[in-house]
């Protein structure tokens, strides 16, 4: 019986891991957004909880990008499809500001003394800015490894 499996290329397999730890992640993000949107209280008590999830979102993420940045999917884009290769360096410096921002809004939640001093609402609000942030950069990079790795039109396409 043949097995599909063993054509795979190293790609492949990247390629599908790439899926499968954007998944993971994006489970995680909606998890997050679920907290944002029924959590309760004020002030250093809600902040510190805010602080509780940012830190591991931050610690995956740092870890997801610099794999990410030295993956051969990316690496060798501009071999494989070089009308992504212009995206994929813009994604990257996007890890750089994302990371720059989750880390600015873990010092703003831990500086947090007092409910007068907790603005919950503009805390919220950048937090919901990153999460869409982050949901629209890993959906763009599904759709470049699709189009570049798994999607023979796509592919052509992409060399051009
Ligand atoms: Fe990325
Ligand atoms: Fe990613």
């Amino acid at each position: 019986m043949a097995d599909g499996r063993a054509n795979r290329t190293g790609i492949d397999v990247e390629t599908e891991e790439a899926f499968r730890e954007h998944a993971e992640i994006s489970e995680g993000v909606a998890e997050f957004e679920k907290w944002l949107g029924r959590s309760e209280g004020a002030g250093a008590e809600w902040a510190a909880l805010l602080c509780e999830r940012l830190l591991p979102l931050v610690k995956i993420l740092k870890s997801h990008f610099a794999s990410e940045e030295c993956s051969n999917l990316y690496a060798d884009m501009h071999i494989r499809a070089p009308g992504f290769a212009d995206a994929v360096e813009r994604l990257f410096d996007e890890h750089y500001d994302m990371i720059r921002e989750i880390e600015s809004l873990v010092r703003a939640s831990r500086s947090i003394e007092s409910t007068f001093d907790c603005d919950r609402e503009e805390l919220t609000r950048r937090a919901r800015r990153i999460i869409f942030a982050l949901r629209r950069h890993e959906a763009e990079e599904n759709e470049i490894l699709y189009q570049a790795c798994c999607d023979d039109a796509g592919k052509d396409e992409a060399k051009r």
